[in-house]
């Protein structure tokens, strides 16, 4: 394991991370399946859609990826493209989904990450296809890629905070981001900073603010107009 990752026990009997170099937990400390669901999932409806296209910022520990797969039939097709800069090992990738006791059973899919998770960072690339669900990580700086336009039906907005992480906050970034989703595509994301609504409404975006978990901190949702039918 690297010097700057520590596992942290949280109180809904899950593990996350802590990163030492960011100063900063993968999830929220307080509950992070919780927090996946509510603001990732639910927040951009991809649990309901039928044919979901997500594009994520920093695949991290995996726990939005299996969230994702958690509320939708094994069976219904998913199709997920994720970036990160600084992959952890399959060993944590591992201890740490075994210990998320509410995510329930492995989805096949997830089985297939940590197979072939080690290798695929030496490579720079992780394909998976199990069934209907699709999922590559590219392993490399996301700021730095071209992101397929109007492809995705939600964005995952999941960097380190704006303070410790600001390239992945960047008006410029952010627009880059709005073009990569699809007309009536949602982002979401857990900052509702003024900057990062300020971003994501200079980039086209219809931003909301959302009650967040316990009625706690607030989150972000910005949607992206659907094309009009104009006959
Ligand atoms: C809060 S964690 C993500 C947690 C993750 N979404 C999950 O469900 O487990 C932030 C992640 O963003 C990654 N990251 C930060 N800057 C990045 C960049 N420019 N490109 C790709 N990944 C980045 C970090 O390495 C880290 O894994």
């Amino acid at each position: 394991m690297s010097n700057d990752l520590t596992l942290f026990s949280t109180p809904d009997g899950g593990l996350t991370v802590f990163h030492a170099r960011y100063g900063e937990h993968y999830s929220s400390r307080h509950g992070p399946v919780a927090q996946s669901q509510l603001v990732f999932v639910e927040g951009t409806a991809t649990h309901v859609h039928l044919a979901p296209h997500v594009l994520e910022v920093g695949f991290g520990l995996g726990l939005n990826f299996r969230t994702t797969l958690r509320m939708r039939p094994e069976a219904a097709p998913l199709q997920y493209l994720a970036y990160e800069a600084h992959p952890v090992s399959a060993d944590m990738l591992r201890q740490v989904s075994a210990s998320a006791v509410s995510t329930g059973l492995p989805h096949p899919a997830w089985q297939a990450v940590l197979e072939s998770w080690d290798n695929a960072v030496t490579q720079g690339r992780l394909d998976v296809q199990r069934g209907k669900v699709a999922l590559t990580v590219i392993f490399g700086d996301i700021t730095a890629a071209a992101l397929p336009p109007q492809w995705a039906s939600a964005v995952y907005l999941d960097g380190f905070s704006p303070a410790k992480n600001p390239e992945v906050w960047t008006p410029e970034f952010v627009a880059h981001l709005a073009r990569s989703l699809q007309p009536g595509g949602v982002l979401a994301t857990y900052s509702a900073a003024g900057a990062v609504r300020r971003a994501l409404s200079a980039a086209g975006l219809e931003v909301h603010k959302q009650r967040g978990l316990a009625g706690k901190r607030e989150f972000v949702v910005a949607h992206k107009e659907a094309v009009r039918d104009e006959r």
